[in-house]
């Protein structure tokens, strides 16, 4: 057990947690996102379920209320330390304080607290759909060590991956960089395409576009089942805000329809490149749709993030891919002999593209 103290964190008081938090504990535990990604608590959470926990909080390695001002807004513990002297974080936050970096904060003091009380590691662990954990925990400078694949189980008995982080002393506990950052607002459109992070909700018009047979002719890897689509649809924030890639939904902005599916993948940060790919709905072909939602992608890209080459290849056939990347200002490069797996087993030739970011932006 770690001493019980009071910790200074900015705006933020860090204490032990008492009964005059207990309304606020019950309506906290009780929030939809809370209880989403917090399957083990109670549910509903009772006021009995709140004093239980402040009974076994003193037995805690260590259990802060987070306070502002005096009043609650959230929750940060510890658990026991293992033999190696590695101890697991927990955090949540009341809604109406979300979203103005107290568990950043508060993550961030604790580990560096429990680091100076001796502890060798301090590990997080976020469920991969869990985004805003996500981002605490980069913010609070911890490192990510792996994805344990059906490690949770959900209320529902769905198992979840989750990201483990870690924190140990030699690290700099500077904020990792969000290479690349979520769009402003949440999409990108120019009236007539819409961009949109895609989703779970997209998994079924995802996977039924990718076995198209127009489609699926210059794909690579389509072996996915409709649940495999759907985790990868799980995994797509995480994704974004780990700086791997960029998976989009291509939507007409009129109706909402899905379109297609436009990514920035093969992130290359030390070369400040990425490629981008793309697939579009047969009944949406034949008017620009594409040309409209690269150029907004890449355009996006080179206002917004350190990339500088952004690549494409194409199979030498695909004559409709070719004028899209060519009216979307991408130039052809060369030919990567026998690159792409084909279908029947051979390698098809790659015609490479590219587009360099302007020198003024
Ligand atoms: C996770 C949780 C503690 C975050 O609390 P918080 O105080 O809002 O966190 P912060 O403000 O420090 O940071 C949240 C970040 O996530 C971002 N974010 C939140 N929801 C997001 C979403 N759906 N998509 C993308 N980013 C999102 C915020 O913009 C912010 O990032 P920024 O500072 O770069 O703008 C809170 O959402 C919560 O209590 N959730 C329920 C319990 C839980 O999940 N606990 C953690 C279990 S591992």
């Amino acid at each position: 057990m770690l001493p019980r103290q009071v910790i200074s964190a900015g705006p933020l008081v860090l204490r032990p947690p008492s009964a005059e938090d207990v309304d606020a504990i019950v309506r906290t535990c009780n929030d939809p996102l809370t209880q989403r990604f917090l399957p083990l608590l109670p549910s509903p959470y009772g006021r009995q379920d709140a004093e239980a926990y402040l009974k076994s909080a003193p037995d805690q390695c260590a259990e802060f209320a987070i306070t502002r001002d005096g009043a609650y807004v959230g929750a940060i513990g510890l658990r026991a330390p293992d033999p190696h002297g590695s101890a697991e974080m927990g955090y949540l936050v009341a809604p109406w304080a979300r979203g103005r970096d107290v568990a950043g904060t508060a993550a961030r003091a604790v580990a560096e607290w429990a680091l100076d009380q001796g502890l060798q590691r301090v590990e997080l662990q976020a469920e991969v759909e869990n985004v805003a954990s996500l981002r605490v925990a980069y913010k609070a400078g911890f490192s990510e060590e792996g994805r344990r694949r059906d490690a949770k189980v959900l209320r529902d008995g769905r198992r979840a991956d989750v990201v483990t982080f870690g924190r140990v002393h030699r690290d700099s506990g500077e904020p990792a960089e969000q290479y690349l950052p979520l769009f402003p607002g949440g999409e990108l459109s120019d009236g007539v395409v819409r961009l949109t992070p895609i989703a779970i909700e997209d998994a079924a018009d995802y996977h039924r576009m990718m076995r198209e047979p127009s489609v699926a002719a210059y794909s690579v890897g389509l072996e996915g089942t409709l649940e495999d689509d759907e985790r990868r649809m799980r995994s797509t924030g995480y994704w974004w805000v780990s700086g791997q890639r960029v998976e989009l939904a291509v939507r007409d902005a009129a109706s909402g329809a899905f379109a297609g599916h436009l990514q920035l993948a093969q992130v290359a940060p030390m070369f400040g490149q990425a490629m981008v790919g793309y697939s579009l709905v047969p009944e949406f072909r034949g008017r620009g749709f594409m040309t409209r939602a690269v150029n907004l992608l890449v355009e996006w890209a080179f206002a917004n993030t350190a990339l500088r080459r952004i690549v494409a290849g194409t199979d030498p056939s695909n004559l409709a891919s070719h004028k899209v990347l060519t009216r979307a200002g991408f130039s052809r490069e060369g030919v990567q002999r026998e690159f792409f797996p084909a279908q029947d087993g051979t390698y098809a030739d790659d015609v490479e593209w590219l587009r360099l970011r302007p020198k003024n932006v």
